[in-house]
């Protein structure tokens, strides 16, 4: 089994308000951010990022948390499920040079608008039926997307990672500890269908034969 491991420990926290973010939100909102496309990331705030640009205050801090926790060199390969834009893999490739990185993302308006340097390397793809042979990347990242299933598509996604993943795989997932995290969770979710305690999150990574590392996103 993997560990429980808060490789994004410097990833800056967001300042949004939680509680006017709850209050603005709709279910035709939220049907329009599970699209996934411009409204989810460059449309309004309460359909989604409100703008999702690339910025290096983001990813650049966390990347050697990485390096040094799987100890990454240029002979390795990365794939991130649920890539968006690359942001996550330009940082790395740049930080790491020789590091082959890869993105699939579901979202075709997230892998057309790849940022600089990135569109060679992302294509559309279902995070529950991965395009690779298995044993394809050394390490396999998904990070706030597998949630975003409902619980059998939740153990297919994670069964993928497992598949496509020859060393290593870090998941990030809704998760609470608490009540109040249930409730913060709550109020910030806008597309995920699966949200569950870290130990029933532990028990879905069992039936799915998931053995990699994973950490929480709690707001
Ligand atoms: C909250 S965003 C996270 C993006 C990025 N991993 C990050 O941490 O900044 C969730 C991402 O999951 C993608 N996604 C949603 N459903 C997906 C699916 N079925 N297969 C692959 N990606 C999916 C969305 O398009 C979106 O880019």
């Amino acid at each position: 089994m993997g560990s429980e491991i808060d490789l994004l420990e410097n990833y800056p926290r967001t300042k949004r308000n939680l509680d006017e973010r709850q209050e603005q939100k709709t279910e035709e909102d939220r049907a329009t951010a599970r699209r996934f496309d411009r409204d989810f990331f460059d449309g309004d705030r309460r359909t989604g990022y409100g703008g999702f640009h690339y910025h290096p205050r983001f990813w650049q801090p966390v990347v050697p948390t990485f390096r040094e926790f799987y100890g990454l060199t240029g002979d390795h390969s990365l794939l991130d499920v649920g890539c968006a834009k690359g942001f996550m893999l330009k940082d790395f490739a740049e930080a790491i040079p020789g590091l082959t990185v890869s993105g699939i993302d579901v979202s075709e308006y997230a892998v057309e608008n790849a940022v600089e340097g990135m569109e060679d390397h992302l294509q559309v793809a279902d995070a529950r039926e991965l395009p690779f042979e298995d044993d394809s990347f050394d390490l396999v990242v998904s990070i706030n997307t597998l949630h975003n299933f409902d619980r059998p598509g939740v153990v297919t996604a994670l069964s993928e990672v497992q598949r496509v993943s020859r060393k290593w795989s870090f998941v990030v997932l809704d998760a609470y500890r608490n009540e109040e995290e249930r409730r913060r969770i709550e109020a910030w979710n806008l597309t995920a269908l699966t949200v569950l305690s870290a130990e029933g999150w532990v028990k879905v990574f069992d039936e799915a034969g998931y053995e990699g590392d994973y950490y929480w996103f709690i707001p």
